[in-house]
């Protein structure tokens, strides 16, 4: 490979979804390299979208990264720059790059927008840089920028594995998007930027004496999820995914000092779920760090569970996503 120096400005771009685990990332045995307590399942949220460009310029002295159009954040740009560390060392070269990256949804939907921005930087990261990898090797990479983005670089349904060692961390694919048209209605009721992030909130987790019990129970939740998805048993998924998203939930509320992501409004939303599913309608909550409630419903249920979520006091928009694809280079 030809010293950075050398090199012709290189540019790539990819797009990118953020992903609703089913079964919830909550802890790590190694923070640093983000090996995960438990393995994960989730749906790639197609509909909501990470654009991001990668630029390699030699003439930089540090990489630059823009957010939404904006100067982002010192911390932000921390995390990105180191990210491309990685990418470099693996390309062999020193370069400093640009980066850009936006958006579809607004930031104040309060979705996590962190899985997308690291698969999306790391397929077009890797590209701009002239390393072709696995689709596995990206998951493993992206998942170093952010756990839940190994998750991302693939569409559908997708399993992340736990593991003691860094190349066997990574994701893949359970079933691709049409499979199952399931669709998100994410149910938000607050704009906030939540005060405990997620990279935070993951050391924390130790601290819970009920994580163990997590964690030791994980394996029976992901199998259930696994034969759920696979034989498309909504009822069984709903089940499964309510219980895992509450016991993760349960850790939150537990540890020292404890989390407390629910507000009165979310609470309120997961009850009313519960009673419109016993009454027939194809519905059921997850809940990730922060307030707001993924109310994942059957397609054809979609329109009255939108009308029931919009009838709720204290739903302040309702985000619509659907089954989608992986990262991928545009
Ligand atoms: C509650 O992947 O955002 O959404 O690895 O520190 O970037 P970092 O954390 P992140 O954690 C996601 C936590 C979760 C559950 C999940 O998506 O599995």
């Amino acid at each position: 490979m030809k010293p950075a120096e050398s090199m012709t400005p290189r540019a790539a771009s990819a797009v990118s979804h953020p992903n609703i685990a089913l079964i919830k990332y909550w802890g790590n045995q190694d923070a640093t390299l983000r090996l995960p307590a438990n393995s994960s399942i989730s749906m790639t949220l197609g509909g909501l979208e990470t654009r991001t460009k990668v630029e390699f310029r030699p003439e930089l002295r540090q990489d630059e990264f823009r957010l939404n159009g904006e100067k982002a954040s010192n911390q932000a740009l921390l995390r990105v720059s180191r990210h491309m560390d990685l990418i470099r060392k693996l390309a062999g070269i020193d370069s400093r790059a640009h980066v850009s990256s936006h958006n579809s949804y607004p930031h104040a939907a309060g979705v996590a927008s962190s899985a997308a921005a690291f698969a999306a930087l790391t397929r077009a990261g890797c590209a701009a840089a002239g390393i072709e990898l696995s689709d596995r090797e990206l998951s493993t990479l992206a998942r170093r920028g952010s756990g839940s983005a190994a998750r991302s670089i693939f569409g559908g349904f997708v399993e992340w594995h736990a593991a003691a060692d860094d190349a066997a961390s990574f994701a893949e694919p359970i079933a691709p998007p049409d499979h199952w048209p399931l669709v998100d209605l994410i149910a938000v009721v607050s704009q906030e930027e939540k005060s405990v992030g997620s990279t935070e909130g993951h050391a924390l987790a130790q601290t819970s004496p009920l994580q163990e019990a997590r964690v030791g129970d994980a394996e029976r939740r992901l199998e259930i999820c696994r034969q759920a998805i696979l034989k498309r048993d909504f009822d069984q998924l709903a089940e499964v995914a309510e219980q895992d998203s509450n016991a993760m939930h349960a850790v939150m509320l537990t540890s020292v000092p404890p989390l407390y992501y629910w507000q009165p409004h979310t609470l309120a939303i997961m009850t009313a779920i519960g009673h419109w599913r016993s009454r027939g309608l194809g519905v059921f909550y997850t809940v990730d760090a922060g307030p707001n409630v993924h109310c994942i419903c059957r397609p054809e249920h979609e329109a009255q569970a939108r009308d029931h979520l919009e009838g709720l006091a204290g739903v302040k928009m309702v985000l619509r996503a659907e089954a989608g694809e992986g990262a991928r280079l545009v």
